[in-house]
C-alpha cells in the first residue's frame, strides 16, 4: 500500500489500540500498516508466528518513530476459544483494546456437493464461530469495564447476493454480517459499535490462490470500472469506520467493489461450466497451498 494516499492527517488514530485478525498478511496487513502509519498501537494475530514477526518488523521499520504506532504479534488461532482468551490477557495485561477488526478468514474454491463436513468446519470455524468469539470476548471486557469499542468485520458483497462454490465462507460471513446489524443495536447502549467491509476484487496472495487456483482471475466476470481495487482505498475506508470523527456510523456493511456486485458476478456461468476434469486440478492445486500454509504455522 501506498501510504501517501491515505486521506487521513498525521496521527488522527493516536491512543487507538487495534486488534486485527489475520493481521500477518493480505488485507489484513494492509490495514495494519494504514493505522500504524496513521499514530495507532495495532495488535496482528495469526497462525504463523514467523510471519506476524516479519510484518510486525516491516511495518514498524516503514512508520515507526515517535509519531507512530506500534505494531505487536501474538500468535493465535482464533478457532480456540481458550487460546483467544489467552491472547486478549496478554493484551489487556499491557492495556485495553479500543477497537477489534474481524480480518481472519479461510476460503476455497468448491463444489458443495464435494464438501465434507470437516471442510464446513476448517471455514466456519474461523470465519463464522471465531471471528464471534473474539468480538463476545472483547467485547464483555469493554462492557465490564465501561469503555467505548468500535468492531469492524471484513466480508463481502457474497453476504448479499449469495456465494455459490464458496457456500461455507459465503454463509459465514452473512452471519457476520448479521452479528454487525444485531450487535450495532444491542450494545450501542454500551458505546460499542459494529460496522462491516464488503471488499469486491482486492487481490491478495491468499485469496488468489484459493479461490482463483491456476487462473487467471481477470476471466471472473467484468467489473464496471474495469479494474482492481487498490489498497489505499481499502485502507482509507478502513480508517474511516476505525479512526474518530464519523462514529455515527453503526450498522453498515459497505461494499467497495467499482459496484461489481451491482453487476453480477461472473463466475457463476463460468464456474457451472466446469467439469470433474477442472475440479479435481483446482482441488490440487488449493490442497498444495494449504499444505504448505499448514507446515508454517507455529500454533
Ligand atoms: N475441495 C473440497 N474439499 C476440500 C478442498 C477443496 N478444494 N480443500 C480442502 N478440502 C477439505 C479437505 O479434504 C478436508 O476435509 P476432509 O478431512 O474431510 O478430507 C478439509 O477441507 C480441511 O482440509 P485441510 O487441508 O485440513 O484444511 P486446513 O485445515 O488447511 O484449512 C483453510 C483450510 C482454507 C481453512 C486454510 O487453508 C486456511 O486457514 N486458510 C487461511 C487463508 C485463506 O484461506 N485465505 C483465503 C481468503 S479468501
Amino acid at each position: 500500500m501506498d501510504a501517501t494516499k491515505l486521506m487521513f492527517k498525521d496521527g488522527l488514530m493516536a491512543g487507538e489500540r487495534i486488534l486485527i485478525t489475520g493481521g500477518g498478511t493480505g488485507l489484513g496487513k494492509e490495514m495494519a500498516e494504514a493505522f500504524a502509519a496513521l499514530g495507532a498501537e495495532v495488535v496482528i494475530c495469526g497462525r504463523r508466528g514467523d510471519v506476524l514477526a516479519q510484518t510486525a518488523e516491516e511495518i514498524m521499520a516503514k512508520h515507526g518513530g515517535a509519531q507512530h504506532g506500534r505494531v505487536r504479534p501474538i500468535a493465535c488461532d482464533i478457532r480456540s476459544p481458550e487460546a483467544i482468551a489467552e491472547m486478549v490477557d496478554a493484551i489487556w495485561a499491557e492495556a485495553p483494546l479500543t477497537g477489534l477488526v474481524n480480518n481472519a478468514a479461510g476460503n476455497f474454491l468448491a463444489r458443495t456437493e464435494d464438501l465434507s463436513i470437516r471442510a464446513f468446519d476448517a471455514i466456519a470455524n474461523i470465519v463464522f464461530r471465531g471471528s464471534f468469539v473474539v468480538t463476545l470476548d472483547i467485547g464483555k471486557r469493554w462492557i465490564a469495564e465501561g469503555r467505548k469499542g468500535n468492531v469492524l468485520s471484513i466480508l463481502t458483497t457474497w453476504v448479499w447476493k449469495g456465494g455459490p462454490f464458496t457456500v461455507p465462507s459465503a454463509m459465514s460471513k452473512a452471519g457476520l454480517n448479521v452479528m454487525t446489524q444485531s450487535l450495532a443495536l444491542e450494545w450501542a447502549r454500551h458505546n460499542i459499535r459494529f460496522n462491516a467491509i464488503a471488499p469486491g476484487p482486492f487481490p491478495t496472495e491468499g485469496m488468489s490462490k484459493r479461490l482463483m487456483p491456476g487462473r487467471d482471475q481477470k476471466k471472473f466476470g467484468e467489473n464496471p470500472m474495469n479494474r482492481d481495487g487498490e489498497m489505499h482505498e481499502l485502507c482509507n475506508l478502513a480508517v474511516l469506520l476505525m479512526g474518530p470523527g464519523c462514529e455515527y456510523i453503526n450498522g453498515q456493511t459497505l461494499a467497495i467493489d467499482g459496484g461489481a456486485y451491482l453487476a453480477g458476478d461472473g463466475r457463476l456461468a463460468e464456474l457451472s461450466a466446469w467439469g470433474d476434469a477442472e475440479w479435481a486440478e483446482a482441488r490440487a492445486a488449493i490442497t498444495s497451498v494449504n499444505a504448505k500454509d499448514r507446515a508454517a504455522r507455529t500454533v
